[in-house]
């Protein structure tokens, strides 16, 4: 299935992709959906490489694997449940069967309560015992943090709500930084954890319950909660009224889109958020009708594959050239990571390729003054993802605003064109000569033929955000389906987990270290030798 990208790649790899790039190419390796666009144009795949790589699509039966995905049937096997994200912005309400059960009922009841309870909380007839709602605070970690967070900062001038504020680290240092901010008698505490049993959250939560308990007399009427676990929302004392439930078909870091997206709702209100679910539905009906090659999240996923399995660059970076992304790709590391960073393919046996990259980012322009020194003139070869709106939301700087997309288009053009010795010469030739000229040439040539891609957009609106956010995740699930693995669960985070609540009574002394390896005894030594 690989060999025919492979000699593919064999024949291309040396030629440089720009002499590709003329007006026909620009229209043929861009595709649209509503109004974003995605331009893989300033790569090396060319027409016969695409059709190998829908070939891919074909051979590993994904448009059968997404139909299952959308009608609810139990793809993630490991686990036998539903993936059902998708219901959860599924606005028309149209049936979706699980176990001969209409989810669509819940779903648009949880929403419609959301939408009250947030309604309320926003216009102040739910008060704290010390008046009106001034801050929320959200204690999730992992998909119960990453996908709000992001999503708050996203949407920041839409927002018209009480501040938002996120704990997820058990670090005491997170937790006790927002307290500082907020006033007990005026903040609503919100418990995101579809477990429930999460222990940095659960930590964080009764840090929190205690902190408010020194001013407010019935602590559980500023706690809400967002769980799959009923019982143990009660058991933490939590009104059944302010308890937002999912069900286990929707996956942690796929959540943001029902009630862990509570706080989003809280900044920006039920109809912002409405239209960050429509604008995530609508990336879904393009997901399941356009033909492969004008299927965004597709043709992203086939650009990854061509990156990561086939020329084998081992990372992604991610380039917001929009500030209010900035956490999107904080958000992409555990949407990709966590979901394509597995070793086996669903029925157990060993991958005969890589997973998925590593993925990492920052906003530009910030990372140009940065690491971008090892993107353009560094050994390895790393694809990039430019992210950017053709308007911000500062009418007055629009100025600016044009910079900025002037440096994220400058950045793409460099990668592709570089520069050659004899140019970096001609920079030069004034300031040096003969030996010298030659070696102070050299540090100025760019190599140049390096692939990224652009996803522009109009602004970024709620819908928008939706439509990127949904392209994001089924991405993910084509990349997923095509390598045969289980993009659902996270097995991988077990272990750890296990093993710190083994070491934790060792930290605290309570246990000996002695069966423990020489490194992990050394350092627990050092750590309590210094106060731990
Ligand atoms: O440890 C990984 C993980 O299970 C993620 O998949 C999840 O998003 C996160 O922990 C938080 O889980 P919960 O929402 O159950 O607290």
């Amino acid at each position: 299935m690989w060999k025919n990208l492979q000699d593919h790649h064999a024949k291309v790899a040396d030629r440089r992709f720009e002499t590709l790039v003329d007006a026909e190419r620009a229209a043929e390796f861009t595709a649209q959906a509503d109004s974003i666009v995605l331009d893989y144009a300033k790569t090396n795949i060319d027409a016969e490489g695409r059709a190998l790589l829908i070939d891919l699509l074909d051979a590993t039966g994904v448009a059968a694997k997404r139909d299952a995905m959308f009608a609810g049937q139990p793809i993630n096997e490991t686990e036998g449940r539903a993936v059902l994200h998708t219901a959860l912005r599924n606005l028309d309400g149209d049936p979706v069967v699980v176990d001969g059960k209409d989810v669509m009922i819940g779903i648009q009841d949880t929403l419609a309560r959301m939408s009250i309870f947030s309604t309320e909380v926003r216009t102040g007839a739910f008060k704290g015992q010390g008046g009106k709602i001034t801050d929320v605070i959200n204690i999730g970690i992992g998909g119960s943090d990453l996908g709000p967070a992001m999503a708050v900062k996203a949407l920041a001038p839409f927002h018209d709500g009480p501040r938002c504020h996120f704990v997820s680290n058990v670090d005491p240092a997170d937790i006790a930084g927002v307290l500082r901010q907020c006033d007990p008698t005026t903040t609503l505490v919100i418990v995101a954890s579809k477990t429930f049993t999460t222990i940095e959250t659960m930590t964080n939560a009764r840090t929190a319950q205690a902190w408010m308990a020194e001013k407010v007399s019935d602590t559980g009427a500023q706690f809400a909660a967002l769980s799959t676990a009923a019982d143990k929302t009660a058991a933490f004392g939590i009104d059944p009224s302010r308890v937002f439930g999912f069900e286990d078909w929707v996956g942690g870091r796929y959540s943001m889109w029902g009630p862990i997206g509570l706080s989003l709702m809280m900044a920006v209100g039920h109809v912002a958020f409405r239209d960050f679910l429509r604008g995530g539905q609508a990336m879904d009906r393009h997901f399941q009708s356009a033909a492969w090659h004008e299927n965004l999240p597709a043709l992203l996923a086939l650009v990854g594959i061509w990156h990561n399995q086939i020329c084998d660059y081992a990372t992604r970076a991610v380039l917001p050239y929009d500030n209010l992304l900035s956490r999107l790709p904080a958000y992409l590391q555990q949407l990709e990571m966590e979901s394509n960073g597995k070793g086996v393919s669903m029925d157990g046996a060993d991958l005969d390729v890589p997973s998925g990259p590593v993925v990492w980012g920052e906003p530009g322009t910030n990372g140009q003054h940065a690491f971008y020194q090892l993107i353009h003139q560094g050994t390895r070869v790393i694809p990039c993802e430019f992210l950017v709106a053709a308007r911000g939301h500062e009418d007055d700087l629009h100025h600016q605003h044009q910079l900025l997309v002037a440096n994220c288009l400058a950045q793409s053009e460099a990668l592709m064109r570089g520069r050659t010795l004899d140019e970096a010469r001609d920079k030069v030739a004034d300031k040096f000569e003969g030996d010298e000229l030659d070696r102070q040439a050299r540090h100025r040539v760019f190599p140049g033929n390096r692939p990224s891609v652009t996803i522009a957009y109009p602004q970024l609106t709620p819908f928008v955000l939706g439509q990127i956010i949904a392209l994001y995740e089924h991405r993910v699930f084509v990349e997923g389906a095509v390598l045969g693995i289980n993009s659902y669960d996270q097995w991988g985070v077990e272990l750890g987990k296990e093993l710190a609540t083994a070491l934790q009574p060792v930290v605290e002394g309570a246990q000996s270290a002695a069966d423990k390896d020489g490194s992990t005894a050394a350092l627990v030594a050092f750590l309590q030798g210094n106060g731990v």
